[in-house]
């Protein structure tokens, strides 16, 4: 049973398999954009980055120069890539800024790696949030009948 499950899910990622810029490729279940903000203010995201409207917010600055989230002026411009920013970080750097100022020694990015720490339901929101910050390409959303959160 449970290797007919891996079967099938195997079978189902092949089939989606697009390439990950792919606007048709694979998007997380629907998230809770107010719920995203939440997870967004608790992991202290704004201690390195900058975001329209979140200034106030900001108490200590782990960053001498923020990275600017949202907008169009960034490379993330799928909704894969989004998601990888936050997953895989240094997967692919952000643009415009001098590599020791997102990078440190070990050539990595100086972003903290969540992967341990935060839940799928608070990435799916997380990501909900952020990507209404952002200008991404359009995409088909991944359906998700059998989900039940
Ligand atoms: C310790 C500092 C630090 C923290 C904390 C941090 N980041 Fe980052 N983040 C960075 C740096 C540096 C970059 C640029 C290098 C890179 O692209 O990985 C970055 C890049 C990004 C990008 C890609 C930006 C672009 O336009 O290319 C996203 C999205 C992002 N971070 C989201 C988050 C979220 C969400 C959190 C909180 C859960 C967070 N970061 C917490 C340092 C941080």
């Amino acid at each position: 049973m449970k290797y007919l499950l891996l079967f099938t899910l195997g079978f189902l990622l092949a089939a989606c398999s697009k390439g990950p810029d792919s606007p048709r490729g694979f998007s997380l279940p629907e998230g809770d954009v107010e719920r995203g903000e939440q997870v967004f203010l608790q992991y202290d995201c704004l201690s390195c980055h900058r975001l329209q409207g979140y200034d106030a917010v900001v108490k200590d600055r782990e960053l001498e120069k923020p990275i600017v989230l949202g907008g169009t002026v960034t490379k993330v411009k799928t909704y894969a890539e989004l998601l990888t920013s936050v997953i895989n970080p240094s997967h692919r750097l952000a643009s415009g800024y001098e590599r020791d100022q997102v990078t440190g020694d070990d050539g990595e990015s100086l972003m903290r790696n969540y992967n341990d720490v935060m839940t799928v339901s608070e990435l799916i929101d997380l990501v909900a949030f952020l990507e209404a910050h952002y200008d991404l390409d359009p995409y088909a959303q991944s359906h998700y009948q059998m989900y039940y959160p």
